[in-house]
């Protein structure tokens, strides 16, 4: 349960009464509160799986993101393409002119095309066109770049592949396919680069130096990738959500999941295979998805962070309130969702799982959770029952060891879970953290599969971080109930128009990322999970500060979380009756001057937990927290 995250450490055999260099900045309240924990009362177990991750494509979350493809509009499928993604080689000598060919292309899948018609070119004058990446291409020294592409060609002969810095407009990578046939055919090369400084300032070259005509599509180049899958994840993302030790991740959205129009559903079957057989499709936040990450690509990323997966298939509703009747209209649909589920679960004697083998993963995936649709309370025809319903009997008949997710209250069954979202401002998440307090425990369980403290820009501010983290301690509290949560969006892709919604959690451009401050309360709380909730009370603390303790039973530790949202220092007196405590405790704290004050990608760092070791004097002990802070103390018990 130990933290990954790269901590600033400072041990120091402190007492914890003395731990308060920063409650100088203002008086300490006069009478501490009073918490008293009851480990050897144990009031329930926690939810092994309470944190998570929630994914989805906006914000430019997989193109432009952690799906690392440098080539932007690879198929050209995306409108503008002429305009800000290829663009024509001027070159006073050559003569050349670009088009999108709808007529021809690779496979049934893939129909458009970039035609490039030479009428003069030479070795001294090249003629071609140029990709200008998702702003740049991110390139690293001594590094080993993939480019592939399908190409047909009239007449054209070889054809040069080239990465070149925009600034000295000098090739740093560079590779040549002699020939390009007169069929479409895949070609691919590798680009390295030398002792570079890292820097997306540079874009793709395609050139040639014969007059003819060259077709081309799926133009792709791809760098190293965590656990170098082909056609994987970026790697610095994927070390800060192994960063938040997610139990599981509830994928493709979202919105994500729905599209905007009915034909726009995530039809899974269109992002499986070879990605010559993947004809992309529009995603509801403004910008086409080249489905390059698709479904087998979202399991993948499960098991590489050995996660859970919580699949979300389509149950008849779009965004603009757009339905397809319960009854034989929506059979079809359930009939996907069986089948994506074979596809994931079943064996190589089934179609679908002999379908996931071809694609290369044998073995099948366990899929403990299905969520059908999502945010349907939106839909004004109010079909959600019955379409649930559907589902629910088809699903369950075939696999009824999977639970069943609603995404609104429903009647005519009970759900196994239900998906509740919260968006709110931090004052109403102080507010709201005994929301589950009260819930009937012969319900459904909950997945809290979206919230996020609405403040800061791209990525949430000390102030949402507080909200979120407050939030938190209420659903560790309930965590009984509370099955799993997931904050959402997690990431943001900053560079100008990257971002539909704000805040998020996780920030980036082409060569960099950081987390929010509410990243590292999240990482922290998670790191420190415990199995138990044990009885606690609390007496005399200031309205702003929120606590929840867990208990791990197997080595006989106490994680208690504190979140102190007041500006000013709350001094605590914490008794620890029937508990022996041992040696030193561990004191982790995340703090900021002001609710305003956060990370970017320039300052990454400016708001991340520090570590003090704090000696245990008894049973009882005094603790200051200071104003503005998120903590965790680990106390050992035996
Ligand atoms: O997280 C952003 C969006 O918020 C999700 O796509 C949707 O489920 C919710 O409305």
């Amino acid at each position: 349960m130990k933290s990954r995250l790269a901590v600033a450490l400072v041990l120091a055999p402190l007492s914890i009464a003395a731990l308060t260099p920063l409650a100088a900045q203002s008086p300490v309240m006069p009478t501490p509160a009073v918490l008293t924990i009851h480990a050897d009362q144990p009031l329930h177990a926690v939810s092994p799986t309470l944190y998570g991750l929630m994914t989805e494509e906006i914000n430019y979350s997989y193109d432009g993101g952690l799906y690392p493809e440098m080539v932007r509009n690879r198929t050209l499928r995306d409108g503008g393409w002429e305009q800000q993604d290829w663009i024509l080689l001027q070159n006073a000598s050559a003569g050349a002119t670009m088009s999108r060919d709808k007529s021809t292309g690779p496979s049934a899948a893939l129909t458009n095309s970039l035609r490039l018609t030479v009428t003069s070119a030479s070795a001294a004058q090249p003629a071609g066109v140029r990709n200008n990446g998702f702003w740049g291409f991110p390139l690293r020294p001594q590094t080993a770049y993939r480019a592939s592409l399908y190409a047909k060609a009239d007449a054209i002969g070889a054809l040069t592949v080239s990465l070149v810095n925009n600034q000295t407009g000098k090739a740093v990578a560079s590779a040549t396919i002699p020939a390009i046939s007169a069929d479409w055919k895949q070609y691919s090369v590798t680009l390295r680069t030398g002792a570079i400084q890292p820097s997306a300032d540079n874009h793709l070259e395609l050139t040639v130096t014969r007059p003819g005509t060259l077709w081309m599509t799926l133009v792709s180049v791809f760098p190293p990738t965590y656990n170098n899958r082909p056609n994987g994840n970026r790697i610095d993302l994927m070390q800060k959500m192994a960063d938040l030790h997610p139990q599981f991740l509830r994928f493709p959205g979202g919105n994500y999941l729905e599209g905007n129009h009915l034909a726009d559903w995530y039809d899974w079957k269109k992002t499986i295979g070879p990605l010559v057989d993947r004809p992309t499709h529009p995603s509801p936040w403004g910008y086409h998805s080249s489905d390059g990450l698709g479904l087998l690509e979202f399991f993948e990323w499960c098991e590489d962070l050995h996660m859970k997966p919580v699949l979300a298939v389509y149950a008849g509703y779009s965004l603009e309130h757009e339905h397809i009747a319960p009854g034989k209209d929506l059979a079809p649909y359930v009939q996907d969702a069986l089948d994506e589920i074979e596809y994931a679960t079943g064996g190589p004697d089934t179609k679908w799982g002999a379908e996931r083998v071809r694609d290369g993963h044998p073995a099948p995936f366990a899929i403990p959770y299905v969520e059908i649709g999502n945010e349907d309370w939106f839909d004004p025809s109010h079909t959600y029952d019955a379409r649930f319903a559907q589902f629910h009997d088809a699903i369950k008949a075939r696999y009824p060891s999977i639970q069943l997710i609603a995404t609104a209250p429903i009647t005519s069954r009970k759900p196994d879970v239900l998906d509740d979202h919260y968006y709110k401002s931090a004052e109403e998440f102080f507010a709201d953290t005994h929301h589950y307090d009260k819930s009937d425990r012969n319900g459904p369980k909950i997945f809290v599969g979206e919230y996020a403290t609405m403040e800061g820009t791209p990525t949430g501010d000390f102030g949402a971080a507080l909200g979120d983290a407050a939030w938190l301690t209420g659903l560790e509290r309930n965590s009984d109930l509370v099955v799993m949560a997931s904050y959402a969006p997690m990431l943001v892709n900053v560079n100008p128009g990257g971002m539909q919604w704000h805040p998020d959690l996780i920030g980036y451009d082409g060569l960099s990322s950081y987390g929010s401050p509410s990243f590292y309360a999240l990482s922290l709380f998670a790191a420190h999970l415990g199995d138990t909730v044990p009885a606690s009370a609390i007496t005399g603390a200031g309205p702003r500060l929120f606590y929840s303790v867990t208990e791990c039973k197997s080595d006989g530790r106490l994680f208690l979380k504190l979140v102190n949202a007041a500006p000013q220092p709350q001094s605590l007196r914490i008794e620890l009756p029937g508990t022996a405590t041992h040696g030193q405790a561990t004191l982790i704290r995340l703090h900021a001057a002001t609710t305003a004050a956060t990370n970017s990608l320039t300052h990454p760092r400016d708001i991340v937990p520090v570590t003090t070791a704090v000696a245990l004097t008894g049973r009882t002990l005094a603790h200051t927290i200071p104003g503005n802070s998120i903590e965790v103390l680990e106390i050992p018990t035996r």
